[in-house]
């Protein structure tokens, strides 16, 4: 097994190498090889997403992802910036399905931004369509309007679109999910506005009936954002498109407390993945040895899990987290009164140890 290791800018090296710490003290056989990726892709070979980096993403049965972008290469033209890496890989390994599990540790309810007993026991897991929607519809741009309330006037427009495979092939992977927790699905729509997501709507349904054991729930996106903050736990399995999906996952991890402590996984239909911390590269705290490794250690629990088929050691690194929050130790972000505040390397090593 090869597992291609792309730590990136910013925070991504200091997170990434703890996160390999960890593969490490499992004692299993992979090969690790590492390459650039983003700004320091650019700084080094003169693209965020260099050839030899994606034949060796390609190559790999799993990514493990740090981060990418710093505002010192914010004024490059689109297609030279760090987070283009992200989305060509994303298009290049075909990784349509993004999991994003929101779980409130015992230990954490205290930081999240609701009332301890809504969060308590908290274990959400979205599921975003990564490669349609409004994201890449075509044709978009900028012109001279011809119709509408301004005709006349310089206008932009995007398009927002999904075909039915496109559909089919999220649902079937968002059913499976859903088969193996609670059984209940939630879809996440825009059915009363939208032509494409009554379309989402009606293919969800049409795909329900091949998972009998699972029950579909449909939501309105504006109803969804306000359940999240008023009874997330009623949430199990939630599946959407790539806009919504964006936005509802960053309102469920504030949820949790700090998005230092989420993983993500986005898979392909052979089950490769791209694992990577929910986060970005936090240039606020680049260098300092106080970012939060625990993100990306998680997302190499979810990739032996999903993309290595060792689920044990999956558990063994999850339980070692618990079991190093329970302990007390905590990173800034995560730090409250009464627990010891430590470093980026000193929480992956505790991690090691556990
Ligand atoms: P961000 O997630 O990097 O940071 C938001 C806030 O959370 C900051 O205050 C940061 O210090 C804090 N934070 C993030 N991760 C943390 C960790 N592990 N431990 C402790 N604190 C943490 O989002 P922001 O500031 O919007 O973006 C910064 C850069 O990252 C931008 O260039 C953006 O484009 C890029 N980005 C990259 C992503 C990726 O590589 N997949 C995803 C999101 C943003
Ligand atoms: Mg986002």
């Amino acid at each position: 097994m090869k597992i291609a290791i792309l730590p990136g800018d910013g925070i991504g090296r200091e997170i990434v190498t703890e996160a390999v710490k960890v593969l490490k003290a499992l004692d299993l056989s992979f090969e690790m090889e590492f390459a650039d990726v983003g700004g320091v892709a650019y700084a080094a070979h003169g693209h965020p997403l260099p050839d030899a980096t994606l034949k060796l993403a390609k190559q790999a049965d799993a990514v493990l992802f740090g981060a990418v972008g710093d505002f010192q290469y914010d004024n490059l033209e689109r297609h030279l910036r760090p987070e283009q890496a992200i989305l060509g890989l994303r298009k290049e390994l075909g990784l349509f399905a993004n999991f994003r599990p929101a779980i409130c540790y015992e230990q954490l309810t205290h930081a999240s931004s609701l009332k301890p007993e809504l969060v308590a026991g908290l274990d959400i897991l979205i599921i975003r369509e990564l490669t349609g929607d409004i994201y890449f519809g075509q044709p978009r741009g900028r012109r001279t309007a011809s119709d509408g309330h301004f005709p006349g006037a310089d206008e932009a427009f995007d398009t927002m679109r999904y075909a039915r495979p496109e559909i089919e092939r999220i649902a079937h992977v968002a059913f499976q999910a859903a088969q193996k927790r609670g059984k209940k699905l939630l879809s996440v729509d825009k059915a009363n506005v939208l032509e494409t997501f009554q379309f989402w709507r009606d293919v969800m349904n049409e795909v329900h009936k091949q998972y009998p054991d699972v029950t579909l729930e449909h939501m309105y996106v504006d109803n969804a954002a306000m359940q999240l903050v008023k009874a997330p736990k009623n949430i199990d399995v939630l599946v959407t498109g790539n806009m919504f999906g964006d936005i509802l996952s960053d309102e469920a991890a504030m949820l949790t407390g700090s998005i230092g402590m989420l993983p993500s996984a986005s898979l392909n239909a052979k089950n490769q993945g791209l694992y990577e911390p929910s986060h970005g590269s936090a240039p606020d705290i680049a260098g300092k040895g106080i970012a939060n490794p625990l993100a990306t250690i998680l997302s190499a629990a979810m990739m032996l899990r999903y993309s290595l088929g060792k689920p044990e050691a999956a558990d063994r690194i999850e339980r070692a987290v618990k079991k190093v929050l329970a302990s007390g130790l905590r990173t800034a972000d995560i730090y409250s009164e009464g627990t010891r505040k430590v470093g980026t390397v000193e929480m992956g090593d505790a991690v090691v140890a556990a």
